[in-house]
């Protein structure tokens, strides 16, 4: 039974048995993520500082080269998860392929891959404003005991075994489901322990904010362009409100909590959209489904989509149920 104030790390304990394939290694890779959570933590909270403890050249207090924080990000979660073992594969938004792991003491022997958005919201970072992580776990496809394969990455989202997100935020939380509902855990940076601050996360069905880049309204297909106009309509609770921060974990976050819409539709310049299917749209999609919301490409279910490629973009629209299927209404009819 979870309860407020658990610790993360007791509610993946209790948690464990009821998970249908258990056998420990979904919960020991989970904790992993929650480790290199708090490593990057640390480093995203002290971003401002970074010129100032770099000063003397590239080099930080520790003789470490200065990185981006991206860079830094993928490097810590790809480093925590390799050397404990506990993957057989990882792909990241950060590299061009994917990584095979190939644990040669226990022979290929796990069965999960990791696909990850190290640092989502990258262009605020240098502003001081909350930026994330996401992540999405799959069962591999291919025999245990072997190299894992782009087949193995190349799955639909509805495959997926958990997913979930960290926001470094006002404080720093992970929220995660294992498709058993969604659980927010919120950090102590005191104590560095996450405490389970918001059980069953659930999207209100209504919402009355849309989070989507106005700027780019010109270039967005018809039926956006119209939804957009029905959110700002003098009628019944309308006009909604907008908010767009530009980090989706951060503008998901908020949307799941108060109600509300995403969406990064394609556009004339984008013809894809910009939000990668594998590593943003599956993994908030599962999470919102989770929490009774709804994901779309505008038309289709995200989580049903084949992927083709590691990269591949895709429209996103994404929220409260009601307000997705009143986006899709005006997809169709555009
Ligand atoms: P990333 O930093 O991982 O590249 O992702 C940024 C994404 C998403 O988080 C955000 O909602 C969107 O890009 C913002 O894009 P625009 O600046 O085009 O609105
Ligand atoms: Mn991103
Ligand atoms: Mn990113």
């Amino acid at each position: 039974m979870s309860r407020k104030n658990q610790t993360l790390g007791e509610f993946i304990i209790e948690n464990q048995s009821s998970f249908k394939y258990t056998s420990g290694e979904l919960s020991r890779l989970i904790n992993s993520i929650r480790l290199a959570a708090k490593v990057v933590n640390h480093e995203v909270n002290k971003a401002g500082l970074v010129d100032i403890i770099g000063a003397a050249g590239d080099t930080n207090v520790q003789g470490e080269d200065q990185q981006k924080l991206d860079v830094y990000a993928n490097t810590k979660f790809i480093q925590t998860m390799t050397k404990r073992n506990i993957v057989c594969g990882i792909a990241s938004e950060e590299e061009d392929d994917f990584i095979s792991i190939n644990s040669q003491d226990e022979n290929h022997q796990n069965k999960y891959v990791v696909l990850i958005d190290p640092l989502d919201g990258s262009s605020n970072i240098d502003v001081n404003v909350s930026v994330g992580t996401i992540f999405s776990i799959y069962r591999r496809v291919t025999p245990v005991g072997t190299p894992v394969t782009i087949d193995d990455f190349l799955q639909k989202g509805n495959q997926q075994v958990a997913a979930g997100y960290i926001i470094y935020g006002t404080s720093t939380m992970i929220v995660y489901t294992t498709g058993d509902g969604v659980n927010g855990f919120t950090l102590n940076p005191a104590i560095g322990t996450f405490y389970l601050s918001h059980p069953d996360m659930q999207f209100p069905k209504d919402g009355k904010i849309y989070s989507v880049n106005e700027g780019n309204y010109i270039h967005f297909p018809q039926g956006i362009k119209n939804y957009i106009k029905y959110c700002q309509m003098e009628e019944g609770d309308r006009p909604y409100t907008s908010r767009y921060i530009g980090s989706l974990v951060s503008d998901f976050h908020r949307n799941m909590i108060k109600g509300g819409i995403y969406m990064y539709p394609k556009s004339s310049k984008n013809s894809n959209g910009k939000l990668r299917l594998l590593y943003e749209c599956n993994p908030m999609a599962f999470i919102a489904e989770q929490a009774n919301g709804k994901a779309s490409d505008g038309f289709n279910r995200i989580m049903d989509i084949e992927p083709t490629e590691l990269h591949q973009r895709v429209p996103f629209i994404c929220g409260s149920k009601n307000m997705v299927e009143k986006a899709e209404e005006f997809m169709r009819n555009a």
